[in-house]
């Protein structure tokens, strides 16, 4: 206990020193990141390094904060809750001033984050929302309905029912579409998010029996997948080829996905069952622009993915974390949706994208997240 008041001092200390670098410093709103920071310690918390985009978000948040002055203690977890929970420990132990954090589990920082508060340290919630505390103090994130529901159509496009952006085309066909669904994992807030989105959309369509699910598997918990795992998605996927589609009667016509990973074992299972790319391989959606998955839309195993910039989250993140240790409010753009049980978490939500084969270019290649050799070597 003494020492975590002491280092409630240290950090206390700390927070002023950069307050008052900051006003003294103050050259009237001039944006110029460099130098502003105080040299103090921000730690950095991710899930995993087994997921690309994680590497990417790591990576970029630690050169944005350095950029701005600050050092930064970048930690993996690798899908471990109690490393989490201690590495996110040893931060504070360090003297962190503040904590970006990815949660594996948004419900399991509670008590980690009490010490985080007793210790005057501000806590952003990264991409994922922080659960069961009142000791998250905002979240930077994207929008995360929409992306479901950017699923969803990704998913009805393909199947040409709809346009990209969800208007019903003319002359669709009737279906009906035999679809399978799957959700992220249940730990994570953002999991429920792009489900209710993406069913926000197909239900409709299940009530008019354009799309049926052929396994009858349409309740959250019947459809999520414990830490996004492509294997596990990978034998769901093959259970329901088993039990639902071997007689040769019907075949898939579409996957929810809502992640590539997940999209990457589904395309396993059904390789495995025999399907091959042509014209009766299934539709399958995606998320996060995985560099795999983007040469898998090349190739036509996947339809769609949606792009989130990672460098946009994070210099939202960052952003949030340099306003705070300089003694400013971070912009939020949503104050009402975020409710972690405990309060609403003031938000900053960005927007994202779908991309299909034919946007690639324009949507990854021209705004410089992968190389067109990088996508086709
Ligand atoms: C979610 C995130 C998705 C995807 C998924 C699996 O929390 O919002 O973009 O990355 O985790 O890592």
């Amino acid at each position: 206990m003494k020492i975590k008041t002491l280092l409630a001092g240290v950090a206390a200390g700390a927070m002023i020193i950069g307050l008052s670098a900051c006003s003294s410093g103050a050259g009237g709103g001039d944006s110029t990141s460099a130098a502003k920071g105080d040299g103090g310690l921000v730690g950095v918390a991710m899930p995993t390094k087994s997921s690309e985009r994680w590497i990417q978000d790591g990576d970029a948040v630690k050169k944005q904060l350095e950029d701005a002055g600050y050092k930064v203690d970048l930690q993996y977890a690798e899908d471990d809750i109690p490393t989490q929970v201690s590495q996110i420990e040893n931060m504070i132990t360090k003297g962190a001033e503040a904590l970006i954090v990815a949660s594996i589990d948004g419900t399991t920082l509670t008590s980690v984050l009490q010490d985080a508060k007793d210790a005057k340290i501000p806590v952003i919630a990264y991409d994922r929302l922080i659960r069961d505390t009142e000791n998250v103090d905002y979240y930077a994130s994207f929008d995360n309905f929409k992306v479901g529901q950017q699923q969803a159509w990704s998913l009805l496009n393909g199947l040409g029912l709809t346009e990209l952006d969800g208007t019903a085309k003319s002359g669709a066909p009737a279906g009906p579409f035999n679809i399978e669904l799957f959700a992220g994992s249940p730990d994570d807030n953002n999991a429920t998010f792009f489900f209710n989105g993406a069913m926000d959309v197909l239900q409709p369509y299940i009530d008019k029996k354009i799309l049926v699910v052929g396994s009858g598997q349409t309740d959250f918990q019947q459809v999520a997948t414990l830490r996004w795992d492509g294997e596990v998605a990978q034998s769901r996927m093959e259970d329901i080829l088993t039990s639902t589609y071997s007689d040769g009667t019907k075949k898939v016509n579409g996957v929810l996905s809502p992640y590539d990973g997940l999209s990457r074992g589904i395309i396993s299972a059904l390789t495995d069952a025999g399907y091959t790319v042509g014209a009766s391989w299934p539709i399958i959606s995606g998320q996060d622009s995985e560099l795999d998955s983007v040469k898998a839309i090349n190739a036509g195993e996947q339809y769609a993915t949606i792009f989130k910039d990672t460098r946009q989250l994070a210099k939202v993140a960052v952003d949030m974390a340099t306003a705070l240790l300089q003694g400013n409010t971070p912009e939020t753009n949503n104050t009402k949706d975020y409710d972690n049980g405990k309060k609403v978490v003031p938000s900053f939500l960005l927007d994202s994208q779908i991309v299909v084969k034919d946007n690639i270019k324009e949507v990854l290649v021209d705004s410089g997240y992968w190389t067109e050799a990088e996508i086709t070597g």
